[in-house]
């Protein structure tokens, strides 16, 4: 998959060489390419915002520099989506990653200040699927953040990228539900001990034990995952 991220802070996305991302590109399963906006302004501060029409507080995104830096990253592509991250934005979901990590190619679009010009998502979707997403109903100093999250999200989903695929099936949201809680050695620890169960080797009983404390879990804290189905 190719990945480009287009933003104004190129370097807060060197932590992507590290852990499984960084093997990822390593190994070549990811081709992820990080371009900075200002590198499309042309003047001599590499202005990349301006006030915004109409009045109001804050600044806009200048549209000319997305607009060479999204020319510049879509060139001879056939079918790409791209992500602008923002509060204004449908909500990131496990199913969104998932389709995701199936796509060829995605685009993110670092918004910073107020936003980016209207004119550039317009101009975008005449030629890609765009898509406005928000990590959560809370507002970030700008897309960056959202997108480490959203790259980790998706490209820890492709196969190969994590050792064991079967540790993906098991984890929260993957089947609607929260993942039931873990315990290793040893069994007891600090006086608190394993449930039984765990260590019974009755695979059946600790797949029930497991399922009913998935179902606690998500009524207790996510009673809204349940009602959705
Ligand atoms: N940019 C600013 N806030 C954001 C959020 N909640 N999600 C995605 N991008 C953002």
């Amino acid at each position: 998959m190719r990945i480009d991220i287009v933003t104004i802070f190129p370097a807060i996305f060197d932590a992507l060489d590290i852990s499984l991302l960084g093997k990822a590109k390593q190994n070549g399963i990811i081709d992820l390419r990080v371009a900075d906006l200002r590198d499309h302004a042309h003047d001599k501060h590499r202005t990349v915002d301006d006030t915004p029409y109409g009045g109001g507080a804050g600044m806009v995104m200048k549209p000319e520099p997305w607009g060479e830096a999204l020319d510049s990253v879509l060139a001879d592509d056939v079918d790409p989506v791209v992500i602008f991250p923002s509060p204004a934005g449908e909500v990131f979901t496990q199913r969104m990653a998932r389709e995701l990590s199936e796509e060829s190619h995605v685009v993110f679009g670092c918004g910073r200040y107020e936003g980016i010009d209207q004119r550039v998502f317009d101009d975008a979707a005449s030629r890609a699927r765009v898509h406005l997403v928000s990590l959560g109903d809370y507002v970030l100093n700008g897309g960056e953040v959202a997108v480490m999250a959203m790259v980790e999200a998706i490209v820890r989903l492709i196969p190969g990228v994590i050792g064991n695929p079967q540790s993906l099936v098991e984890e929260s949201h993957e089947d609607g539900l929260l993942e039931y809680p873990s315990y290793t050695k040893p069994p007891v620890w600090r006086d608190r001990e394993v449930p039984p169960v765990l260590l019974s080797g009755n695979h059946g009983a600790i797949a029930k034990w497991r399922r009913e404390q998935q179902l606690e879990r998500t009524k207790r804290v996510r009673p809204d995952l349940i009602a959705e189905e």
